[in-house]
């Protein structure tokens, strides 16, 4: 998510113009004087989180320097690199950190750095911040893997917006099991699973919850495919329970929980209400911002 928010801050306010993103957001960026962006990684280049498409993607960029120190391209990254066992999606990733650390800035009027080993510690600033305040990282090897340890070595970096993309984690959900080291649903194939890693009837987990916070919309979908067929099955096998109430007990259920509850429905009027909004300017939406705005639109129908 990191790269998106650099992306994002360092792209041409008129370009963004075109798309669904909201219109206070690009009159905050056409108006931001936004010229740096630096990303900061607690761990080395072969740990970051981004994909190589993604990596690769943000050098194709018109009009931005991407800049990678070749201080850390240090002795474990040429050793990935020379090794033949190294696996290709980390290759891919240290391959284009040093083509992009060989690359002569063009003088672009924004950049997008890539910092490593280094944390936040503190921010500073009166009404605004100014500076993040931050420490060095070693990597040390733990029967948990590489951890980012702080080091005596810090320094200050002048900064006057500082956005945190730190990742997600799963919340557990009453009278459901929950694998607070991982974050997720103890599951089979999204089939819940107690504590004695036996199958809960009736009870499914999909998407982050199932896997963890990991993958794209098309990973969810398969996901999902994966626990609906163990729902089918299931079902086809007489292992389901009838239900104890009809459908409508259970809308009527869903809506006293759940006041603004927008069905597919309702989902479908938002969705063709922010199409012709975005068509009359040529735009391919206009999102709602407010809440409010969606559920009125969705009650419509
Ligand atoms: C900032 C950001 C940008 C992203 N951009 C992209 C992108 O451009 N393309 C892409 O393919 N993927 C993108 N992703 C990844 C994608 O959003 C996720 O993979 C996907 O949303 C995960 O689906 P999910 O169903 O597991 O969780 P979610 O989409 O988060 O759905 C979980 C739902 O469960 C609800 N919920 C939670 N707890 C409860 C509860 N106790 N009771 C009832 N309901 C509950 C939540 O309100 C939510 O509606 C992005 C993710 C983030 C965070
Ligand atoms: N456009 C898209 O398709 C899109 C956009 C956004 C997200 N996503 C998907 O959503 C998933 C989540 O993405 P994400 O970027 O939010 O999370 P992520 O991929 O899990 O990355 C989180 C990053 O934050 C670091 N981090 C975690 N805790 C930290 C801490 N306390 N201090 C410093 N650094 C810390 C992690 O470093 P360590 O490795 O050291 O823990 C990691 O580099 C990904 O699978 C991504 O593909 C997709």
């Amino acid at each position: 998510m990191a790269l998106d928010v650099a992306r994002v801050l360092t792209a041409d306010p008129d370009s963004l113009a075109r798309t669904d993103i909201a219109d206070h957001a690009v009159d905050a960026l056409r108006h931001s004087g936004i010229r740096e962006v630096i990303l900061l990684g607690r761990r080395g280049l072969p740990q970051a989180a981004y994909t190589g498409p993604e990596f690769l993607a943000l050098g194709q960029l018109p009009g931005i320097d991407i800049v990678v120190d070749p201080a850390d391209l240090d002795d474990t990254v040429r050793a990935a690199l020379s090794d033949p066992g190294t696996d290709p999606a980390t290759r891919l990733k240290l391959t284009l950190a040093a083509e992009y650390a060989s690359r002569a800035r063009t003088g672009a009027r924004k950049r997008i750095v890539f910092r490593f080993h280094v944390s936040p510690t503190s921010l500073s600033g009166k009404q605004q911040v100014d500076a993040v305040h931050l420490v060095r990282n070693e990597l040390h090897e733990t029967p948990d893997g590489l951890i980012a340890v702080p080091t005596a070595h810090a320094e200050r970096l002048d900064a006057t917006l500082v956005l945190r993309a730190v990742g997600y984690r799963g919340a557990p959900v009453p009278d459901v099991p929950f694998d607070p080291t991982a974050g997720v649903i103890p599951n089979e194939h999204g089939r819940v699973l107690d504590s004695a890693a036996a199958v809960i009837p009736g009870v499914y987990a999909t998407g982050w919850i199932k896997r963890g916070p990991r993958g794209v919309i098309g990973t969810n979908r398969r996901d999902a495919e994966e626990t609906v067929a163990a729902v089918v099955d299931d079902f086809l096998a007489g292992r389901l329970t009838p239900p104890r109430r009809d459908r409508e007990a259970l809308s009527a259920l869903l809506t006293r929980r759940c006041p603004n509850l927008v069905d597919r429905d309702g989902w479908g009027l938002i969705d063709a209400a922010e199409r012709a909004n975005g068509a009359k300017t040529k735009r391919p939406r206009v999102k709602f911002i407010r809440l409010n705005e969606m559920v009125d639109t969705a009650r419509r129908g």
